[in-house]
């Protein structure tokens, strides 16, 4: 099987490694057997119509499904008639609605954009003169969707969907501030690890979210073949959905796939064509990613560093380095070249000996500038 990989982060480094264990992976442009979209940008654009509409057989969701992730406002829609669980919220384009909204809510505000902003759309804070600041600045450029604050440990749960059915990949956490101890402005994810402790008992009752939701868009007529992702949230009165996204999560493929030992190339294969879907085999070895992000990150990244190390740190052990903001010179050095620039994962029979031996090769990497968060996996 030839298949080609859309896009160029940590996480596609990732899938074209997971699917050249099985199968030839190949330049977008030539003429594959299966296209793999990895962003959400190009599905939300349509890039998955216009590949099929050349009968092309590709993994991942067409515009109207990418709704999902591309209208916060169309997920809760979508979410309320499939009746998944999720925080109370209010969709506004007019600044005084969106504020009287939020001064409604009992305490603790959530300001999120209703348009695509690349992961940094979203305000959390237990301060309303800070959340009405907010909304005036985004509701300027499109729909804002308001949120009341809920709390517990997050949850990422990427379901292979192929239609009509689904099967549920290893869940992950990911930790999105960028600094120790959840401090710091959110990121697009600092690092992730798989599997989750503790958590096995509700994937049941998140199953059952994700199928209402595939029966729910398949009543509006939505053939969705690619990831739906669940970012939840588990709350004191249970799993909540904080949002879907219609790709695998950037890091968490980093820690998902690796676990994978059937063929992922298959999977998606059959997912595209709509095929019944093969039986998913995982290893009960642990994952963990480290997330080494450029000066600056996530504000005004620098680009341009020279990065050392990188082949020291691969000859650790059980440990992969995915390229995700990384620029080969003429010389053949590398430079840093995008805010997250290279995930450092480890795999090993426990999380703790996985998060040793990330940590380790870590310590082979510098660049000028480079920071991660030191407490991956340890929450
Ligand atoms: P989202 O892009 O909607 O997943 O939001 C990004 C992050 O903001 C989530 O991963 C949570 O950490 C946080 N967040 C979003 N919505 C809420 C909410 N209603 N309550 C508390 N935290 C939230
Ligand atoms: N790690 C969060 C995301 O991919 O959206």
């Amino acid at each position: 099987m030839r298949v080609a990989v859309l896009g160029n982060g940590g996480r596609e480094h990732a899938l074209r490694w997971a699917l050249a264990r099985t199968a030839t992976v190949v330049a977008a442009d030539a003429d594959a057997d299966l296209y793999v979209i990895g962003p959400e940008q190009p599905l939300v654009d349509g890039a998955a119509d216009r590949l099929r509409a050349q009968g092309k057989v590709v993994f991942g969701p067409g515009a109207e499904g990418a709704r999902l992730e591309g209208s916060k406002g169309w997920m809760k829609e979508v979410l309320a008639a499939a009746g998944v669980p999720t925080a109370a919220h209010g969709t506004f384009t007019m600044p005084d609605d969106a504020v009287a909204f939020l001064r409604s809510l009992p305490g603790g505000y959530v300001v999120k954009t209703d348009y695509l902003a690349a992961g940094k759309g979203v305000l959390v804070t237990d301060d309303r003169a800070e959340a009405e600041a907010d909304v005036r600045a985004k509701v300027a450029h499109g729909a804002v969707v308001i949120e009341e604050r809920m709390t517990g440990p997050e949850l990422s749960v990427l379901a292979v969907c192929n239609g009509k059915d689904f099967v549920l990949l290893p869940p992950a956490r990911d930790h999105k501030r960028v600094g120790d101890g959840d401090t710091g402005p959110n990121t697009g994810g600092m690092g992730a690890f798989s599997p989750v402790p503790g958590i096995d008992a509700l994937l049941d009752a998140v199953g059952e979210m994700i199928g209402a939701t595939l029966a729910e868009l398949q009543r509006r007529g939505i053939d969705y073949r690619g990831v739906l992702y669940a970012g939840l949230m588990l709350t004191p009165d249970g799993p909540r959905m904080l949002e879907y996204n219609v790709r695998l999560g950037d890091p968490e493929a980093q820690v998902v796939l690796p676990r994978i030992t059937s063929d992922v190339a298959e999977l998606f294969r059959a997912a595209a064509a709509g095929d019944p879907l093969p039986v998913l085999e995982v290893t009960g070895d642990a994952a963990v990613t480290v997330v080494l992000a450029a000066e600056g990150y996530p504000v005004d990244p620098r680009k341009g560093d020279v990065i050392e190390g990188v082949e020291e740190a691969a000859d650790v052990d059980g440990v992969l380095v995915f390229e995700a903001g990384v620029a080969h010179d003429d010389t053949g050095r590398l430079r840093t070249n995008g805010g997250r620039v290279l995930n450092v994962t480890a795999v090993a029979e426990t999380l703790a000996e996985a998060r040793d031996r990330a940590y380790e090769a870590v310590q082979h990497i510098s660049w000028p500038g480079m920071h991660y968060r030191k407490d991956i996996a340890t929450q």
